[in-house]
């Protein structure tokens, strides 16, 4: 069957490649260490396990349900990012979907029109670029100074902003570098965000998983001002090694929020 241009036009996997690589040559009896897919070594929590067959032996999961998720979930989510986060949303800043990968899918799809620019440090999550270019964007790459962990500055942003900027993605802590930014570089990168009316969407998927006085923070509690200027994405794929269960969110501004609901 004749496949669309979009699809040619998006690259495989480079991690499902490597990874599948990882395993063929572990089933020729070759010791690797895969540092492919994002993935926790330890099982999903026995709690969350029993919740989940309970509700599906209480029929709570028959009929469908409210596209941006229920609002029990969407409550939590809310809950645990003031926890956590020290930041407030209401449920309708929510937007639940299919793990954090389809709702970037989704954002951008909302977010981006033809010949927008999406500016993208490197090195980066591969699925980034080909979203943006399936949302018919163009991903603008920036690259930050190796001596700071490849993090990128005002500076670097600067030098590529042009009046089709329409978003700048940052991922932190990021896959693949786990390099997290500080909250004075958030501060600096947003209020320029700000300045210019362009979106920070903020892959914060690796939040939870910090280590060695690393500091955790997000965009969102940045100011209030950056706040209003940030798509959160998050989920539970990795906090809670939870990757085959497909949930992930977005957290901010209401009319994104919404679209994306049109959208999904
Ligand atoms: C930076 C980043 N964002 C998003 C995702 C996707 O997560 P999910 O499993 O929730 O789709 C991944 C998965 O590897 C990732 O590394």
């Amino acid at each position: 069957m004749k496949l669309s241009k979009r699809i040619n036009d998006v690259a495989e996997s480079a991690t499902l490649a490597a990874s599948q690589k990882a395993r063929d040559l572990k089933a020729q009896g070759i010791d690797v260490v895969s540092l492919t897919v994002g993935e926790s070594d330890f099982p999903t929590p026995k709690y969350i396990a029993d919740v989940a067959i309970d509700a599906i032996k209480n029929h709570d999961a028959d009929h469908y349900t409210a596209t941006n998720g229920i609002p029990e979930l969407r409550q939590a989510i809310v809950d645990s990012h003031k926890k956590l986060d020290k930041v407030d949303y209401d449920i309708n800043q929510v937007f639940v979907g299919a793990g954090a990968k389809h709702v970037l899918y989704t954002l951008f799809q909302v977010l981006v029109d033809p010949g927008d620019e999406v500016i993208l440090p490197v090195p980066y999550w591969v699925s980034f670029s080909e979203h943006i270019t399936m949302a018919e964007g163009k991903p603008v790459f920036v690259k930050g100074d190796p001596d700071n962990l490849y993090k990128i500055t005002v500076d670097d942003l600067e030098a590529v902003r042009t009046d089709k900027t329409v978003a700048v993605l940052i991922n932190s802590p990021s896959n693949p570098t786990g390099a997290a930014y500080t909250k004075e570089e958030k501060l600096a990168i947003g209020n320029w965000a700000v300045e210019h009316n362009i979106v920070i969407i903020a892959d914060e998927i690796y939040s939870r998983l910090v280590y060695n006085q690393t500091e955790a923070n997000s965009f969102a509690s940045t100011s209030d001002e950056i706040r209003d200027q940030t798509i959160i994405v998050n989920g539970v794929s990795k906090t809670y090694a939870m990757t085959g269960w497909r949930i992930g969110y977005a957290l901010g501004n209401k009319d994104v929020i919404t679209a994306m609901t049109k959208h999904a």
